[in-house]
């Protein structure tokens, strides 16, 4: 995408109303919603201090609302909780310590549900377990792990001891475990034998290992739940069986009180350098804002069952299976493995059988289940839901009418959720009761939350003007910095508008202020609704010894969104035929299989502007086979020509 110019051509007319019966028993109507955007206008300070007052549990009360000395804010300064204690220690004292907070089920069909009273034990037990290995406030602990109900324990466990949890996607390699680990040095890393997947076994502690090998200095303790009952190398000094660990440990334990900016949790994401960052979160105003948005987009009710499809290592799933809403004494379903295993089948299998009544999944799924065919879900009774939700890409209208017919009735409202690792949680969204949706629209910016669509000065840009996405005032839930890095901070979000917050995305405002994301303006490409640096693909891909240089750009796929396609130069000017494969393979080694390339084509040289910048939007337009766009600052002409020409050979 150009980056001065955007332009947008998508135009939709269907609308939505919210349906009468559902924003009749909405937690925010058309009134409400109003009220919140009110009270916002005339007080900002006042809104936030007031909602933080009522929906948290303070252990000492706040004194300041914002410190914000930009680009750094520092929310409900003075105040002390324990993030913890939000998600469970407020429940047990109602009838809900009898709940189920967690109805989990594994992919070979196992379950366990936890209610909200065996929950709090758990992670008590966790809790004092890791304080047994000696880990205290402020350090860190690493999560490698399945779906399983250990890594909610876990999570919450190390939120009541203080000690920031690094979540790393069971699908990473240990080349990514051990970036991660090091830039956090964290202290404790917790992982199982392994998990299920598509039916296999996904060795996690295997991966563990190898990274633990050459590196990781910091770490004193791995912590192993036993899952798939794989084989595994064992160290003595330093691994711990889960169960031998927490077997002794008491089911009490005092949560300490932490003031409000103290770290939650680290989470990395890739950015425009080849290096993961590490987005820090801290604890009141990312629990403020993830238990609000639960109740409001989700429109939680007690006697819902709510899933989330998404991996506790992502964003969504910190914010949206774990804190929201369990802060909102929510029942949150959790499922270990594929979506297609043993059948295309499983999740309306799943929605059937625990009666599900809330479903957010991401677009590249529901393109997924389109493909997969119809009759997988006419299989099913779908009739108790009554929301569904998606997040992660913008959703294409085609599928978002798929959606709405075909899983949701015709009767479901959808909650487009537009929000980064970032923003901790919810942005851009209808609000289910009171929002009139259009597909393909994220629609309006949630109530205290100030974004907008502006030029590359800063203006805000006219009804149907590409720009790019910014948020105007600190919120809550924002990151707070980069681990280690608030250079990198400062650089990557308030380093093209001033004070203000800028995402990475290109969007446009439609004349009813509805907000149409464009997708990455910047070196990032959004792979089945994952987050991949173009930057870290191309540093994966020269660290391979046959390889001189890459390029990694993006291609329009049909169920990812979109594909990555690196064009590379080698050493040899003939190398092996193999070298596509071994080079795919050396991408999922050095960081996971998620970034596997696609397609990897190989070229004499790359088309470089004349101070030698790879010119990556022309690969882009040749790997999408587009017509290739204004050249003029190319410097050596014939290498697009051969590109093209072998493009066309290859076609
Ligand atoms: O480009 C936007 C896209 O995903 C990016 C954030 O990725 P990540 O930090 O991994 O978080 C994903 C889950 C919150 C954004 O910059 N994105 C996310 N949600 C949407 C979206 N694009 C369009 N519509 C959405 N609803």
């Amino acid at each position: 995408m150009n980056e001065d110019k955007i332009e947008s051509i998508l135009q939709e007319e269907r609308k939505f109303e919210p349906p009468a019966d559902f924003a009749a028993q909405a937690n925010v109507d058309a009134d409400k919603l109003q009220e919140l955007r009110d009270k916002y206008e005339q007080d900002p300070d006042a809104f936030w201090g007031d909602l933080a007052r009522e929906e948290l549990v303070w252990d000492e009360e706040f004194d300041t609302v914002l410190e914000w000395e930009p680009p750094f804010a520092k929310w409900f300064t003075g105040g002390k909780l324990n993030v913890s204690a939000q998600c469970l220690d407020r429940h047990l004292d109602t009838w809900r310590r009898n709940k189920a907070a967690i109805i989990w089920e594994g992919e070979p069909g196992d379950q366990v549900t936890l209610t909200y009273q065996q929950l709090h034990a758990e992670v008590c037990r966790f809790a004092n377990a890791l304080e047994g290995l000696g880990v205290e406030a402020g350090d860190r602990v690493a999560l490698y792990m399945p779906m399983v109900p250990e890594l909610a324990i876990a999570v919450l466990a190390c939120a009541r001891i203080g000690a920031p949890h690094s979540v790393i996607f069971g699908g990473f390699s240990a080349q990514a475990i051990r970036e991660r680990v090091e830039d956090a040095d964290c202290k404790v890393i917790i992982t199982a034998d392994g998990g299920w997947r598509r039916g296999e076994v996904i060795r996690l502690k295997d991966a563990v290992d190898e990274a633990l090998e050459k590196g990781c200095d910091s770490v004193e303790d791995v912590v192993v739940v036993r899952r798939t009952e794989n084989k595994v190398d064992w160290n003595n000094e330093r691994d711990h069986w889960w169960d031998d660990l927490v077997g002794g440990q008491s089911t009490h334990h005092e949560p300490k009180s932490f003031d409000s900016e103290h770290p939650l949790f680290i989470l990395y994401t890739s950015g425009t350098t080849g290096k993961p960052k590490g987005v820090v979160h801290t604890s009141a105003g990312y629990a403020l804002w993830t238990k609000l948005t639960s109740r409001w987009v989700f429109d939680l009710k007690d006697d819902d069952v709510y899933w989330c499809t998404a991996d506790i290592g992502w964003i969504t799933g910190h914010s949206y299976i774990v804190y929201g809403p369990l802060q909102e004494g929510a029942t949150s379903l959790m499922y270990e493995g594929a979506p297609n295993y043993p059948k295309p089948d499983r999740f309306w299998d799943i929605v059937e059988r625990h009666g599900v009544n809330t479903f957010y999944t991401a677009p590249t799924a529901i393109r997924a289940f389109m493909k997969w065919g119809e009759e997988h879900v006419d299989k099913h009774d779908l009739s108790t839901l009554r929301l569904l939700g998606t997040v992660g890409e913008p959703i294409n209208p085609e599928a978002w009418m798929w959606y709405r017919d075909k899983i949701g009735n015709n009767e479901c409202p959808i909650v487009d959720t537009w929000w980064q690792t970032e923003t901790g949680g919810h942005m851009i969204s209808p609000m289910p009761g009171a929002t009139t949706t259009v597909p393909g629209s994220a629609t309006h910016p949630l109530p205290g939350i100030e974004a907008d669509v502006v030029d590359k000065d800063g203006n805000s840009v006219g009804a149907n003007e590409g720009g790019f996405l910014v948020i105007k005032r600190p919120w809550p839930s924002m990151l707070r910095t980069v681990y280690g890095n608030p250079e990198r901070y400062k650089q990557g979000y308030f380093g093209r508008f001033g004070d203000i917050y800028f995402a990475g995305d290109g969007a446009r405002k439609d004349e009813d202020g509805n907000i149409w994301i464009m997708g990455r303006i910047d070196d990032v490409i959004n792979v089945s609704g994952h987050r991949l640096g173009t930057m870290e693909i191309e540093s994966a891909l020269v660290s391979h010894p046959a390889v001189a240089e890459a390029a990694v750009v993006a291609r329009p796929d049909e169920i990812k969104g979109q594909a990555v396609v690196a064009f590379v130069t080698t050493e040899d000017d003939e190398p092996p035929r193999s070298l596509g494969d071994d080079l795919k393979q050396h991408v999922v080694d050095e960081i996971g299989v998620i970034a596997r390339p696609a397609e990897i084509r190989f070229t004499p040289a790359l088309p470089k502007t004349r101070s030698g910048k790879i010119m990556r939007r022309l690969l882009a337009d040749i790997a999408a086979g587009r017509e290739t766009g204004d050249t003029t600052t190319l410097e050596d002409a014939s290498v697009l020509e051969k590109l093209k020409g072998e493009a066309k050979g290859q076609a």
